[in-house]
């Protein structure tokens, strides 16, 4: 269970993922959008630059295509003596690549990041649905999610 099945690479996204999927994987999520190459780009570049060091995106790539993804936010807080915390945002995973372990390895890869990083924890907001898998992955409840929508 601890590794990928053949031909699949758990590996940070890159620019060329637009054209491997990437968007598509994270339309069993939510809605995207049309998102143009350019547009693509233009966000790309702006996480290398002012994003550097905050934004860690994973990709699951099956050697045709993206199957999966997650994203690892850090936030520098001035609390705990200038902590930092991790955000686990955007959990995807192909519909037909479910049930793989794909999720859990995405989570795995993404807390060791944070705790090399050097974040002191790492929250995430989920449905009630998906309680028993952040459960498997070893998070806990805590706390109570509140939005206010613009
Ligand atoms: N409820 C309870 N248990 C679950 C669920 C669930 N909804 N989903 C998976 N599990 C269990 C599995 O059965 C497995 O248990 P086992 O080890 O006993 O066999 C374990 O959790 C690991 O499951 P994976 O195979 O790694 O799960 P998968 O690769 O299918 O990914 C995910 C799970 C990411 C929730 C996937 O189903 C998905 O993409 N869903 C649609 C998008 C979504 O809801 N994403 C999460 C949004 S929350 C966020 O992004 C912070």
């Amino acid at each position: 269970a601890a590794i990928l099945p053949e031909s699949y690479t758990i590996r940070p996204m890159c620019k060329s993922d637009y054209a491997r999927g990437f968007l598509d994987v994270l339309r069993v999520l939510t809605t995207v959008g049309d998102i143009t190459e350019s547009q693509w780009d233009e966000r790309y570049k702006w996480m290398e630059t002012q994003g550097k060091g905050a934004y860690y995106l994973l990709v699951v790539d099956d050697g045709t295509r993206i199957v999966g993804t997650g994203a690892l936010i850090v936030e520098r807080k001035f609390i705990h003596n200038l902590g930092l915390v991790g955000h686990i945002e955007d959990i995807a995973v192909a519909k037909d690549q479910q049930g793989k372990k794909l999720g859990l390895k995405i989570i795995r890869a993404l807390d060791f990041i944070a705790e090399k990083v050097g974040c002191y924890k790492s929250i995430l907001d989920c449905s009630e649905a998906n309680e028993g898998f952040y459960v498997k992955c070893g998070f806990k409840r805590a706390g109570l999610e509140m939005a206010h929508y613009y």
